[in-house]
C-alpha cells in the first residue's frame, strides 16, 4: 500500500486524476468508477481535462462498483444516474461501455453473477477508483464481508444507511444492494483509494495500520500489490 498525504481535498483530486490520465493515455483502459461524494472533485478535474482536449475516454470501458436494489437507472438516486451526472455524461466515454449493476433486475442474485462475468469478459479492471465508508467498507462490502467475495447481493448496515440518507431526503434508504465483492475489487490491476475528512480517519487508520480483517473490509487492500491511498490531512489524522 502506497500512502500519500496531500495538503487538501483539491490536491487529492488532482493526484487521482493524474493516475487516471496516465492509464487512459496508455491505451484502451478498463476503469472502475466509484460513486459517493469523495471522487466528485476527481471527476470534475477529469472532465476539465477532457474539455480542454487533453484527455479522451473514447477507447475506455467503465464499471461502477455497486447499485441499490430496487432503484432503476432513471431514478436520480441510483448510482447509474449518479455516475452519469457526475462524470460519464460529460466526457466521450461511449455509454454502451459504461456498465453498472441493474438495481431494477427482477432477480438481483442473477444480475450480480451477470455483472461479475461481464467484468471478467472485459479482462478485469485496469484501474479502480475507490472511496471508503466510515465503517471501512469499499463498494458496499460492509464489515464481516468475505475477503474473497465476488459480486453479490448484500444488506446495508444501519451506519451506511444513515451515512447515505442525505441523498434520499425523506425516503427510506434501500436495504439491499448489489456490489462487486472484495475479491472482485482485489483483482483490479491497480487501485487508487481516496479519503477526505475527519469522519474517515478511523476507517483509514484501520485500513492502513490495522490487521487484515473483515472487520475493516478496506484492509484487504494491504494484500494488493498496486494500491495507492490518497489522503487529505484530516482523513490521515489518526495515522
Ligand atoms: C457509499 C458507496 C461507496 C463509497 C462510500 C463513501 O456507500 N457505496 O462506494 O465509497 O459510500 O462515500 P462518500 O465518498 O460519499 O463518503
Amino acid at each position: 500500500m502506497h500512502v500519500i498525504l496531500c495538503d487538501s481535498a483539491a490536491e487529492v483530486a488532482v493526484a487521482a486524476a493524474d493516475l487516471v490520465t496516465r492509464r487512459v493515455r496508455r491505451g484502451p483502459a478498463v476503469l472502475g468508477l466509484a460513486t459517493g461524494g469523495t471522487p466528485q472533485p476527481t471527476y470534475r478535474e477529469l472532465i476539465r481535462r477532457h474539455r480542454e482536449k487533453r484527455l479522451s475516454f473514447a477507447r475506455a470501458t467503465a464499471f461502477t462498483l455497486d447499485e441499490y436494489v430496487g432503484l432503476i437507472p432513471t431514478d436520480p438516486r441510483s448510482y447509474r444516474a449518479t455516475i452519469l451526472r457526475d462524470f460519464a455524461a460529460h466526457v466521450d466515454l461511449p455509454l454502451e461501455r459504461l456498465h453498472t449493476p441493474q438495481g431494477g433486475a427482477p432477480d438481483p442474485a442473477a444480475e450480480a453473477q451477470r455483472y461479475e462475468e461481464l467484468i471478467a469478459a472485459a479482462g478485469g479492471v485496469d484501474l479502480q477508483i475507490l472511496g471508503i465508508g466510515t465503517n471501512g467498507h469499499i463498494g458496499f462490502n460492509e464489515p464481516g464481508s468475505s475477503l474473497s467475495s465476488r459480486t453479490t447481493v448484500r444488506a446495508l448496515t444501519r451506519q451506511t444507511r444513515t451515512d447515505n440518507s442525505r441523498f434520499f431526503g425523506r425516503d427510506p434508504v434501500p436495504r439491499l444492494c448489489i456490489t462487486q465483492g472484495l475479491g472482485t475489487i482485489s483483482r483490479a490491476q491497480e487501485v487508487v483509494l481516496l479519503a477526505v475528512g475527519r469522519g474517515k480517519a478511523r476507517a483509514v487508520r484501520d485500513m492502513v495500520e490495522g490487521p487484515v480483517s473483515a472487520r475493516c473490509p478496506a484492509s484487504v487492500l494491504q494484500f494488493h500489490p498496486r494500491t495507492t491511498v490518497l489522503l487529505e490531512q484530516e482523513a490521515a489524522s489518526q495515522l
